[in-house]
């Protein structure tokens, strides 16, 4: 049979009998486009975006994958119109409150990342209700980039670490390490990404994790968000596991 014809059982094996990335980040972008090749407003594409969301997270699931990172907003989505922000807005607050019993019932523990206090209330209220409410999930952290740039990360946990190293009466700088800076960042204690997904056909980070994934290996899909599923991500995984991940060695490593 032609691989592309394969059924999402097949996908699932051959992820499975490969390497499992522990922390996957995924870039969900073509929303607008996927609306706009259909005549609907873009809104439609985020509305199905989402749907996309809830069909991937059994799968994640299925593969034993520890740590999703989801782009939900970036700190550059804020040029965006008024009116599509807000329709943003309005569907992160209805996904934490609407699926939140289908995410405690996976074992999903939800952790939001980024600068996602400074939006409206009701949608930081329904945030924090949803992380309070998963905090039990042991099987997948769910971490939404919500308001999230990675430039803004890396600029809020310096001042984070001189606050520290200043209340601390510790001017000796040279001793400061890579991991004294990482326990600054909002990751702190997640293990790096170690598969960058992005849809839509764009090739760039777009200010996404970009502390985190110096080593991830990226996968870019044609497949615009609304339209992927879990034979993609099945897809990507078996991709992530062809790679050769050396971290500048000369030889492979695991991880
Ligand atoms: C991704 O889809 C969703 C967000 C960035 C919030 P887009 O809205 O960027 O869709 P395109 O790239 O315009 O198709
Ligand atoms: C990245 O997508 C942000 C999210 C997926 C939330 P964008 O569509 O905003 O990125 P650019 O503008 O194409 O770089
Ligand atoms: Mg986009």
């Amino acid at each position: 049979m032609n691989e592309r014809n394969r059924s999402e059982e097949y996908w699932l094996a051959k992820a499975r009998a490969g390497r499992i990335p522990v922390h996957v980040g995924i870039i969900m972008d073509g929303n607008g486009r996927w609306a706009q090749s259909r005549g609907l407003k873009r809104h439609e594409g985020h509305r199905a975006g989402v749907q996309t969301i809830r069909r991937c997270i059994p799968a994640v699931l299925e593969l034993g994958i520890r740590h999703c990172t989801l782009f939900v907003f970036s700190t550059e989505n804020w040029k965006r119109p008024q009116e599509e922000i807000q329709f943003l807005f309005k569907l992160i607050l209805d996904y934490c409150r609407d699926h939140k019993d289908e995410l405690i019932e996976n074992g999903v523990q939800v952790v939001p990342i980024g600068r996602w206090r400074e939006l409206p209330a009701s949608v930081v209220r329904a945030v924090e209700s949803v992380v309070r409410d998963t905090t039990d999930g042991s099987r997948l952290q769910l971490h939404l980039a919500i308001n999230y740039g990675g430039r803004q990360e890396i600029l809020d946990a310096a001042v984070e670490l001189a606050k520290r190293l200043v209340s601390a009466g510790q001017v000796d700088f040279e001793h400061v390490t890579q991991e004294d800076f990482a326990g600054c960042l909002y990751t702190k204690g997640v293990p790096d990404p170690d598969l960058i997904i992005r849809t839509s056909g764009e090739k760039r980070l777009s200010n996404f994790l970009l502390w985190q994934g110096a080593y991830a290996e990226l996968v870019f899909t044609d497949v615009l968000w609304p339209d992927f599923g879990p034979v993609d991500l099945y897809k990507s995984v078996v991709e992530y596991s062809s790679r050769s991940r050396r971290f500048g060695d000369v030889t492979e490593k695991r991880g």
